[in-house]
Formats: C-alpha cells, sequence, structure tokens
C-alpha cells in the first residue's frame, strides 16, 4: 500500500491566499495594511533563511513587514527595550522573536514581554493558558498548520487515537492542547517514555516533532494511519524529517514530506494569526 502524500505546500499556497484575500477588506476599513514585525538576533544562517521567507510572504500577502535585525551582542535589556516598542506601535499588530536567541539572552522573559495580543507565534504563557482552557488566543504556528493538514484527511477528528512525539513548548505540547480541542484521545511520548513505539503502534494519527532523523521506523506505525512530520533535520543527505519516510509511505494511509509538508503551513499560519490578532486589535 502506498500513502497519501499530503502537499503542505499547495495546501499552505491556499491558506496564503485565503488570508491576502482579506487584506483589501481590512485596508478599507482601517487605512492602513496588517502589520507583523519580525526580530532577528545574530547571525544563525538557518534563523536568517526563516526570516527572509517570513518577510517576503508577508509582503506578497500585502501585509506590512516590519524587520529587525539586530548584533548577537544585544543584551536582555535592549530587547526588551525593543519590545516595548512595537507593543506600543499601533502599527504593529504581530510581533515574532526569532528564536533560538543567543545563550546570554533571558529568553523566557523576551516571550513575557511580548504584548500576548500581539504575540503571533502563541509562546507567551498567557495564549499557552488561553489554549489550555478553551479560550479564544493565538496559536503556535507550526501544530495549527499540523491540523489544517490532518483535516485534509480527517474532516472529523473527534474520537481518533493521536500520538504526539516530543513535548516541546513550541510544538508538541501545543500539538496536544489542539488535538484534544479537537476531541482526539492524545498520547504525549518522550525522551523518558518506556516504551514510545508500543504507544506509537496504537495511533489512528502520529505527529512526530522530536528533531531526531527517522526517528519513527515504519514498524512503529499502524497500517493506514495518518502521519504528520514536523522534522527538519539537517544531515549529510539533505532535509529529513522525523519519520523514516520511504518505508513509512508504505504502511501509513497518509503522510507528509519533508520538505514541503509542515513547513510550509508555519508561514502560512502565522501571516493567518497576523490578520486575527489585526483583526481582533481594530475590532
Ligand atoms: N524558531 C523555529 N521555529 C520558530 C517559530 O515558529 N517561531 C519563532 N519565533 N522562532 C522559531
Amino acid at each position: 500500500m502506498s500513502a497519501t502524500i499530503i502537499n503542505g505546500k499547495a495546501i499552505a499556497a491556499e491558506l496564503r491566499a485565503r488570508v491576502a484575500a482579506q487584506v483589501p477588506a481590512f485596508r478599507d476599513a482601517t487605512g492602513r495594511a496588517p502589520g507583523l514585525a519580525v526580530v532577528l538576533v545574530g547571525e544563525d544562517a538557518a534563523s536568517a533563511v526563516y526570516v527572509r521567507n517570513k518577510g517576503r510572504a508577508t509582503r506578497e500577502a500585502g501585509m506590512e513587514s516590519i524587520e529587525h535585525r539586530l548584533p548577537d551582542t544585544t543584551t536582555t535589556a535592549e530587547l526588551l527595550d525593543l519590545v516595548g516598542r512595537l507593543n506600543a506601535d499601533p502599527a504593529v499588530d504581530g510581533i515574532l522573536v526569532q528564536l533560538p536567541l543567543p545563550a546570554a539572552v533571558d529568553t523566557q522573559a523576551v516571550i513575557e514581554a511580548i504584548d500576548p495580543d500581539k504575540d503571533v507565534d502563541g509562546f507567551h504563557p498567557v495564549n499557552a493558558g488561553r489554549l489550555a482552557t478553551g479560550l479564544d488566543g493565538l496559536v503556535p504556528c507550526t501544530p495549527l498548520g499540523c491540523i489544517l493538514l490532518l483535516r485534509t484527511i480527517h474532516p472529523h477528528l473527534a474520537g481518533l487515537e493521536a500520538v504526539v512525539v516530543g513535548r516541546s513548548n513550541i510544538v508538541g505540547k501545543p500539538m496536544a492542547q489542539l488535538l484534544l480541542r479537537e476531541s482526539c484521545t492524545v498520547t504525549v511520548v518522550h525522551s523518558r517514555t518506556r516504551d514510545a513505539f508500543a504507544h506509537i503502534r496504537q495511533a489512528d494519527i502520529v505527529v512526530a516533532a522530536v528533531g531526531i532523523p527517522g526517528f519513527v521506523p515504519a514498524a512503529a506505525i499502524k497500517p493506514g494511519a495518518t502521519v504528520i512530520d514536523v522534522g527538519i533535520n539537517r544531515t549529510d543527505t539533505g532535509l529529513v524529517g522525523d519519520v523514516d519516510f520511504a518505508a513509512a509511505s508504505e504502511v501509513a494511509g497518509a503522510i507528509t514530506p519533508v520538505p514541503g509538508g509542515v513547513g510550509p503551513m508555519t508561514i502560512a499560519c502565522l501571516l493567518r494569526n497576523t490578520l486575527v490578532a489585526a483583526a481582533r486589535r481594530e475590532g
């Protein structure tokens, strides 16, 4: 059996087009475009690529991209000062501080300084709390993108067994909360789980977000399961995910490729969050 390959690139392009289509009405109503501020600190090559792509996608959607590039000697106090100015700037609807920050910077303090209603990453504890308690808030982009991909395969997610592999604040934990919000039965497996594969084998839905190339083997996947691979691992042979794609696609019912699966959805959801934040601020 050969799995359906979930075309994240195409699904992301549709979402970006839907967001872009709503920008003119926002402009007409407010006299301005939604604004996304992106802050990049230091010279990390991968982060620089992500930030460039986010800026381009923001402009392509008809929104304003406000970019701040700071040296890796930037202090926590300087970053907090910038975030404070962006919080107060009426032209800024969304603020994204690209992670990881240099080791000397207090990352948590920076995240907590962002106005939760401009926190388009959804990383602020207020937004994590809103997600966990079922309140409206801004939801982390990558897990939100995973849900949108899953819905293309499963219009009704309720009652499905979902296993999330990994428990990071950026993906694993919010992913589990979003699946729970969809009424899935959710298990989170992590580095201290005694037999992760035994849990994964029960799952109708597997979301792999551990950052270990090929961590999930085909033998751990239930035949017909839907597999969402969040991993973006740079190896000698190129970009690979957390799932052994070649073998797993012979077992799964549907699977995301790397690249071209979850990755494009993250940026599309960032644009979506920026529009949502802008509309709520104006509303
Ligand atoms: N670094 C890797 N992924 C992300 C993300 O989604 N948001 C931010 N701010 N930094 C990241």
